[in-house]
């Protein structure tokens, strides 16, 4: 086995096809060992694809890689079993209980110690008192724990989460980050996928995919550097069109509502105050310099790719100079 370093996941031009269309398009990912790696991007920019290209479930039609330093393209099986996928949709079975679904995967992973593993998985994730439960009857937030519960059972050394707490309420949403963090500072390394920012915010490491195409990855203080975005916030008394007055002028390539304000961003520094300042002399606008927040850059990124439920074939995708 060969550990590359403090990587544990190197992928160098990952690309699948199907048919004609090119779904992941030669993407290069780090993964530091220990992270909490967050994958972003649109509907359909190919990050549920990427995962399970990684863990070793899809064979990429291009590119290779280590996961954990197995060989992504020969060791597949090494890399399952060191490797916890909790997929898109939660997928356990309703008509078992809560103890019934963990030793049903005990089986599939043919662990000898069994009996053992799961009390313990159990009482680590608060599960104890609900074994006897149905999964079925569990609420969203229970069902997500159990499926976390159920990826963690054979000590995964790697967690690939795809959009794990959809549909989950906030409350249950934070539980579940601070387990995330908690594994993490354990050890493992986490790759989650997320369309949401505040969740964003919580990983020490973010890739933006869009169209298949790796955009920009780094930590999420870096990104903002390298957006080249500067930001003012802008407020009125009266603002009712503001935005879609400011939204035209030179230099202007964001404008985003927070709060009672609005944030104003603009790759060229020098054209973005020169036009803000302008709008300021007229008098009712308060202009202020203000900080560029990770959501300002995905914004950002995301009007500078075509939309992904247009022809692909035929779109392009630009670098938005965030790269
Ligand atoms: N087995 C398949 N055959 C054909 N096309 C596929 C297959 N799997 C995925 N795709 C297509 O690949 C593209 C990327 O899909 P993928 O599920 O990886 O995106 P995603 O970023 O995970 O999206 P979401 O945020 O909606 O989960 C989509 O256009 C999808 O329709
Ligand atoms: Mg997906």
């Amino acid at each position: 086995m060969k550990e590359d370093g403090d990587a544990a996941i190197e992928v160098r031009g990952l690309t699948k096809r199907f048919g004609d269309k090119t779904v992941v398009d030669d993407v290069s990912l780090r993964v530091p060992r220990g992270s909490v790696f967050g994958f972003l991007g649109p509907n359909g920019s190919g990050k549920t694809t990427c995962l399970r290209m990684i863990c070793g479930l899809l064979e990429p039609t291009a590119g290779d890689g280590t996961c954990l330093g197995f060989d992504i393209l020969s060791q597949r099986r090494e890399i399952k079993r060191e490797v916890g996928y909790m997929t898109q949709k939660f997928s356990l079975y309703e008509d078992l209980t809560v103890a019934e679904n963990l030793a049903f995967v005990a089986r599939v992973y043919e662990m000898p110690d069994a009996r053992h593993l799961l009390q313990q998985t159990l009482e680590r994730f608060d599960l104890a008192g609900r074994q006897r439960q149905l999964a079925g009857s569990l609420s969203g937030g229970w069902k997500q724990r159990l499926s976390l519960a159920a990826c963690m059972l054979h000590q995964p050394r790697l967690l690939l989460l795809d959009e794990p707490t959809a549909g989950v309420d906030p409350k249950a949403r934070r539980d579940f980050w601070e387990e995330i963090h908690q594994l993490a500072a354990e050890g493992l390394t986490v790759l989650v996928t997320t369309h949401y920012m505040d969740e964003a915010e919580r990983c020490t490491h973010l890739a933006y995919l869009a169209y298949g195409k790796l955009l920009v990855q780094g930590d999420p203080t870096s990104l903002v550097q390298q957006s080249g975005l500067t930001t003012f916030n802008v407020t009125a008394r009266e603002s009712a069109d503001l935005a879609v007055r400011l939204r035209a002028l030179p230099g202007v390539d964001l404008v985003a509502a927070f709060g009672k304000g609005l944030h104003v961003c603009g790759r060229d520094a020098v054209a973005l105050r020169a036009a803000l300042d302008a709008v300021a002399h007229e008098g009712e606008v308060e202009v202020r310099p203000g900080r560029t927040s990770l959501e300002d850059v995905f914004i950002y990124l995301m009007g500078q790719t075509p939309d992904n439920f247009a022809n692909p074939s035929s779109a392009s995708i630009e670098k938005g100079g965030a790269s």
